[in-house]
């Protein structure tokens, strides 16, 4: 069964759209798209449909990661996805989720898996504007959540 990967932030225009590109590319250079399926979205519902915002689109382009996604909110369905990991990028978003949603048995925030760091949240750059060092937290949590993936599904 493919494995669902979802991240979840507020907006799904600064934060989930840039771990969506980065984890999306170390997924395709390690040959498993066809067994991990990621996907972003945010608790919030002010964005749907905007592309992802300008400064996650310039980081991502300095860094040679395509994206082309546009903000969706999540759903429900989402959240009763067999398979799925949820990826919230702060905690406030896992509180969003649960209060909505109920638990999950694979619910996480992103820095859980990161290595480099001390920071458990990722910051909003929607108004720090510090789009590069979400970037180097982001790229950190996703190495360390794909090798847990691989790791617990054989992969
Ligand atoms: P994101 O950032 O959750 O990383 O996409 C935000 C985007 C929009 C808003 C807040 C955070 N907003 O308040 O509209």
């Amino acid at each position: 069964m493919t494995i669902q990967v979802l991240f979840v932030c507020l907006g799904n225009i600064c934060r989930s759209p840039m771990a969506d590109a980065v984890f999306q590319q170390m997924v395709d250079e390690a040959g498993l798209h066809e067994q991990i399926c990621v996907d972003s979205a945010g608790t919030g519902s002010w964005h749907i449909g905007e592309k992802a915002h300008p400064g996650t689109r310039r980081v991502l382009a300095q860094h040679a990661i395509p994206y082309n996604g546009r903000a969706r909110q999540i759903t429900g369905t989402d959240m009763q996805t067999a398979n799925s990991y949820i990826i919230a990028m702060d905690e406030e978003n896992v509180t969003t989720l649960i209060e909505r949603y109920g638990n999950h048995p694979r619910l996480y925030r992103l820095l859980d898996f990161a290595t480099q760091t001390h920071e458990n949240n990722v910051p909003d750059p929607y108004f720090s504007g510090n789009f590069e060092y979400v970037y180097q937290l982001v790229t950190d949590g996703c190495r360390g959540l794909l090798a847990t993936i691989r790791a617990e599904n054989g992969l």
